[in-house]
């Protein structure tokens, strides 16, 4: 497939999960209130996945260096865009489930995931090679790396809240820990050292 053509089957992918774990809040859900609640819940789920998929696909093929990690990697752009995609759909699910059942979002949520919209946009924005040459590669691998581990912590934070409360999300919180750990501890052992004086 054609790499244009692999990128938009990518994001529409990343719209059809979205879509679906949507539609199993909606089969689930009790209320119109509840079906909404659990769509924007499975639909940061759906996203979820995309993101680890996109965030973790170099570390995991540099630790791994099997036929599928090369595969996750050589479509890292597209599983970005299918996370980007999947992720405003969270965020009209969010918009209609707050409106529906008048719940005031916390301002702590709406300023600093606000913020991590703003990276997200930002970084779908800029997955073509036309946005690499034009802001330089140093640019555009910084803008990557400071909206990738912002998204992180939201998540990270958003799972490591509600962990207490619904254990299965240690899970969640436990990948998010690993990568990062695996990431640091790749770049370190990458750093070149300067020759101590
Ligand atoms: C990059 C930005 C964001 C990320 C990564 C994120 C992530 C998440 C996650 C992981 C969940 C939990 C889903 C689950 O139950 O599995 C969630 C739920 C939710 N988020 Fe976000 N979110 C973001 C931005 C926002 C913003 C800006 C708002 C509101 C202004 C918001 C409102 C909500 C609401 C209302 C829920 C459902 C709460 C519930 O009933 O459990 N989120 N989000």
């Amino acid at each position: 497939m054609a790499r244009a053509s692999q990128i938009a089957f990518l994001a529409g992918f990343g719209a059809a999960c979205a879509f679906i774990a949507a539609a199993v809040g909606g089969v689930i859900g009790a209320d119109p209130v509840q079906d909404l609640q659990l769509a924007t819940r499975y639909t940061a789920r759906a996203s979820f996945l995309l993101f680890l998929a996109a965030f973790g696909a170099s570390t995991l093929h540099r630790l791994a260096r099997t036929s599928w990690s090369a595969w996750l990697l050589e479509r890292r752009r597209g599983l970005g865009l299918a996370f980007a995609v999947a992720h405003l759909i969270h965020l009209g699910f969010i918009v209609s489930y707050l409106t529906v059942s008048k719940t005031p979002a916390p301002m702590v949520t709406v300023w600093l995931g606000g913020a991590g919209y703003v990276a997200v946009v930002l970084m779908a924005a800029t997955s073509s090679d036309w946005a690499v040459r034009t802001l330089g590669p140093a640019t555009w691998r910084r803008l990557h790396a400071i909206g990738g581990w912002y998204v992180w912590l939201v998540f990270l934070a958003s799972y490591a809240k509600r962990s207490p409360t619904q254990p299965a999300f240690s899970a969640a919180v436990a990948a998010l820990l690993l990568i990062a750990v695996a990431k640091v501890v790749l770049a370190r052992s990458t750093t070149p050292r300067t020759a101590a004086a």
